[in-house]
């Protein structure tokens, strides 16, 4: 049924209309690689923005947009969200395409587990981001004498500093995907990659509402201290900015953030640092775009296959992830064009991928299901906003998961 409804579209047949939620500055010049790109190969792009991190709005469009009969050729889309609509078979097939590129080969193992659906192909993995990322401004840091925190007690320490310093310590915008994105590092470095997974993967009631998760609650806590009094609502790209301009000290954020400081002209290791979130140095929390293509009847289209064959090209995947943030989605790429921040993410990847320490972020929908991630950026926006004490928390947690489940 879905399949027939996404057979009409409003693009004509050299135009690929693209749904998707890069509308912060660095998101926007990151995207307009690929637009410059297929513009050079003739087709034209037909832009749908449809503004909010996380991607939560642009998934109400979409249904919005199926349902009436009018599917979008091709759709930014995360984790979880790839295989619902794939389930539905809502997608087209790029297995002609992949399988002549040898993606296979290339693509990491954590990605193609959403990338594919039933042994095909159904959507083009644009990059990999992570979550459990700090974004300094050093010369805060400098004139405050703090060093980058190793462990979350020296984060602690640091946080203090800059209080009695009159400096916002932590710039965060209030919504429900980015507390959830600071608790993705925060669960990681309370309890590690095996209560990460049992949490918030497998779900499992007794770690859900664990010890362990009280004192990750309780961490919460410490950061909503250390926010400012305008942090309600915030969006993100604006948080990056009060530390890109000195009026906060750290941003707890994926590496989407370091595009807004490239944007800002900041030049990382001199003007902002990037490390990984104290107690989190060998894991990365991964949420990797893809672009998923909708099924507009019949074959997948000369266009959906140019689209996706420019995404996974080597040199768009460099050119693209260099200005984005993120590391790229093959493991061919060379790390030259990166800078140090990109460097680390590449390298971090590669040895959290084959130490066993890469997990899906739970904040962008690499961990559980839409309907899960819901139910758990309700508690924990809830508990950033005081309606519920930490044991409270870990409570309503399991509660609330086990309904979506
Ligand atoms: C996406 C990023 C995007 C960020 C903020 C995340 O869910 O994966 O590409 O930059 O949201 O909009």
């Amino acid at each position: 049924m879905l399949t027939c409804l996404a057979s009409v579209t409003a693009a004509s047949a050299s135009d690929v209309e693209v749904l998707h939620w890069w509308t912060a500055g660095g998101e926007a010049a990151a995207l307009n690689v690929l637009k410059e790109d297929l513009q050079g190969q003739g087709i034209s792009w037909n832009d749908m923005p449809v503004a909010g991190g996380g991607g939560e709005s642009a998934m109400t469009v979409l249904r919005a947009r199926v349902t009436s009969g009018n599917a979008p050729t091709a759709v930014q889309m995360l984790g979880f969200d790839i295989l619902d609509w794939a389930g539905q078979g809502a997608l087209a097939d790029l297995n002609a395409v992949a399988v002549k590129e040898g993606w296979d080969e290339v693509v990491p193992q954590a990605l193609q587990a959403f990338a594919k659906h039933d042994g095909k192909w159904v959507s083009a993995p644009v990059n990999v981001h992570s979550t459990n990322w700090v974004w300094a401004n050093k010369s805060v840091l400098d004139a405050n004498g703090i060093d980058v925190p190793a462990t979350w007690e020296e984060f602690e320490v640091a946080l203090g500093k800059l209080s009695e310093a009159g400096v916002t310590p932590i710039a965060h915008g209030g919504q429900p995907w980015q507390d959830a994105t600071v608790f993705d590092a925060i669960a990681m470095s309370t309890g590690g990659p095996e209560f990460y997974k049992a949490a918030f993967v497998d779900l499992d009631e007794d770690t859900l509402g664990s010890d362990t998760m009280v004192e990750a609650f309780r961490r919460m806590e410490v950061i909503r201290a250390n926010v400012d009094d305008n942090f309600s609502g915030r969006d993100w790209n604006l948080a990056t900015a009060m530390v890109a301009n000195g009026e906060a000290a750290f941003q707890l954020m994926g590496d989407w953030a370091k595009g807004e400081f490239l944007n800002a002209g900041l030049v990382p290791g001199s003007d902002f640092l990037c490390f990984r979130f104290p107690g989190t140095q060998d894991q990365v929390t991964f949420n990797a775009d893809q672009f998923a293509l909708f099924d507009q009847g019949g074959d997948v289209s000369a266009e959906q296959a140019a689209l996706a064959s420019a995404i996974l090209s080597p040199s768009f995947q460099s050119a693209f992830n260099v200005v984005k943030g993120s590391a790229p989605a093959r493991t061919d790429v060379s790390d030259e064009a990166f800078d140090v921040c990109g460097k680390q993410a590449i390298a971090d990847l590669a040895n959290a991928a084959s130490s066993g320490n890469l997990y899906g972020s739970m904040a962008h929908g690499h961990a559980a299901p839409a309907s899960v991630k819901n139910a758990m950026y309700d508690v924990i926006t809830a508990h950033f906003n005081g309606e519920f004490d930490a044991e409270t928390a870990a409570a309503e947690l399991v509660d609330a998961v086990s309904i979506a489940k």
